[in-house]
């Protein structure tokens, strides 16, 4: 499947952080996506996405906890594997979970360094200016950073849940101060997550790096959605920024509901689905009771069950 909507970026190589900055100021925005497996991954790239982000919402929409906090860099780098397998054309940005950047500089080095091991082209992370520490020993090891402000989930209960910042004055100044900072600091782009749309225009029109907005209105450089959520998977929270192109997770479920309903109706599986000895064979077994899970010769058949389970099933003679 090829994108039907020319990308952002004509660029046919992998794209990489440098390319994502110099986009700013293009007609076209900016798409990213999260994925955190290989199919998934698969799905975006080939749809034409500019940014695969492997999120640590992983561990709400893959691993079913409630926030994103259960996660840990060897979770992470496990799944942007998966996602790398897949060469895709897109940048893969690895989030960087809670705990991993807070702790020490080198701490915060070796796990940045542990997603571009696994196949990230670079890494994010959550919060302003109080770290910058971080983000600068990223920098100097050469691992380009994105940036997200706004909402953090990482700190959810500090903030007291999930809600829309820089709705009052000074929260908003404080949320512009911190993008200039990030930018100058040298981050490629920032995710502005559940601001006011006001607050987002003046974060654009303020840094030299793209803007990727979630729950941020249009004045953005970019939008990223989580998969799950555009996708029609989750169901546990439906924030009003979502757009569901696709219901896949009603669609999956009466899919496997069918397959349920065959197998016990016995419509599945039919004769094309099935395996049949020729009539030779047939006459064979019956004349020397031959083991079905042989091929005469003591070797397991094709794609016989016994060969994996070491079943043995002999008809009666
Ligand atoms: O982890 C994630 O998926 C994110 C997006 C919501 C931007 O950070």
């Amino acid at each position: 499947m090829t994108a039907e909507i020319a990308p952002s970026h004509p660029k046919s190589r992998v794209l990489t952080a440098p390319d994502i900055a110099a986009a700013k100021g293009n007609d076209c925005p900016l798409v990213m996506v999260t994925a955190y497996d290989a199919p998934s991954a698969r799905v975006v790239d080939h749809a034409g996405v500019d940014m695969i982000l492997v999120g640590d919402t992983l561990a709400m929409v893959v691993l079913g906890y409630d926030d994103t906090l259960q996660v840990t860099t060897d979770d992470m780098a496990h799944h942007v594997g998966a996602v790398a397998r897949t060469k895709p054309r897109a940048l893969i940005v690895g989030d960087l979970p809670w705990m991993s950047y807070h702790v020490s500089r080198e701490e915060t080095v070796r796990n940045a360094a542990q997603l571009i091991r696994a196949g990230a082209g670079a890494v994010k992370l959550e919060g302003g200016r109080k770290r910058l520490e971080a983000i600068t020993a990223i920098l100097d090891s050469e691992i380009p950073v994105m940036g997200h402000l706004g909402l953090t989930p990482q700190s959810i209960h500090a903030i007291g849940g999930f809600k829309v910042q820089g709705k009052q004055l000074d929260a908003a100044r404080r949320i512009v101060d911190d993008a200039v900072a990030l930018a100058e600091a040298g981050c490629f782009a920032i995710v502005l997550e559940c601001v006011p749309d006001g607050v987002a225009r003046m974060v654009t029109d303020a840094i030299s790096v793209p803007t990727i907005g979630i729950g941020a209105g249009r004045h953005c450089d970019g939008q990223v959605l989580v998969y799950h959520d555009l996708l029609g998977f989750e169901d546990r929270i439906r924030p009003r920024f979502v757009r569901r192109y696709a219901e896949l997770g009603a669609d999956a479920t009466a899919a496997v509901a069918r397959f349920v309903h065959d197998v016990r109706v016995g419509t599945f599986p039919s004769s094309d689905e099935t395996y049949h000895m020729t009539d030779q064979l047939d006459d064979a077994m019956d004349l020397y009771a031959v083991d079905v899970t042989t091929d005469g010769q003591g070797e397991p058949a094709a794609g016989s069950r016994a060969s994996s389970s070491g079943m043995s099933v002999t008809p009666p003679g």
